[in-house]
């Protein structure tokens, strides 16, 4: 099972677990983060599941998407480690992703 490590906005960092398949999203909010909004349900049309990866695992994640991108833009704490995490599929490969939930916009 991949691990995932999170970190609140308040600073709160604690390790995960989530079944191969599931998107990050998923996996962050099935562990009762409720600060993750995700209220589109991971259709790459809200950016409230809008992540800020660590920078020494960006270089594992798959490249943005042109609609991922355009969503982030619209974000006011968009920085260069941003992903929206509705579309990072887990998988084994990205165990120890770690991902710190973004500020409110
Ligand atoms: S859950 Fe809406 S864009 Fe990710």
């Amino acid at each position: 099972m991949p691990e995932l490590i999170v970190t609140t906005r308040e600073g709160d960092s604690r390790p995960i677990e989530a079944a191969s398949g599931v998107s990050v999203m998923e996996a962050i909010r099935d562990a009762g983060f409720d600060e993750l909004l995700a209220l589109c349900g991971g259709v790459c049309s809200c950016a409230t599941c809008h992540v800020h990866v660590d920078p020494s695992c960006a270089a594992l994640l798959p490249a943005m998407s042109a609609d991922e991108d355009d969503l982030l833009a619209s974000s006011r704490h968009r920085d260069a480690t941003s992903r929206l995490s509705c579309q990072i599929r887990l998988d084994q490969s990205l165990s120890g992703l770690r991902v710190t939930i973004a500020e409110e916009d």
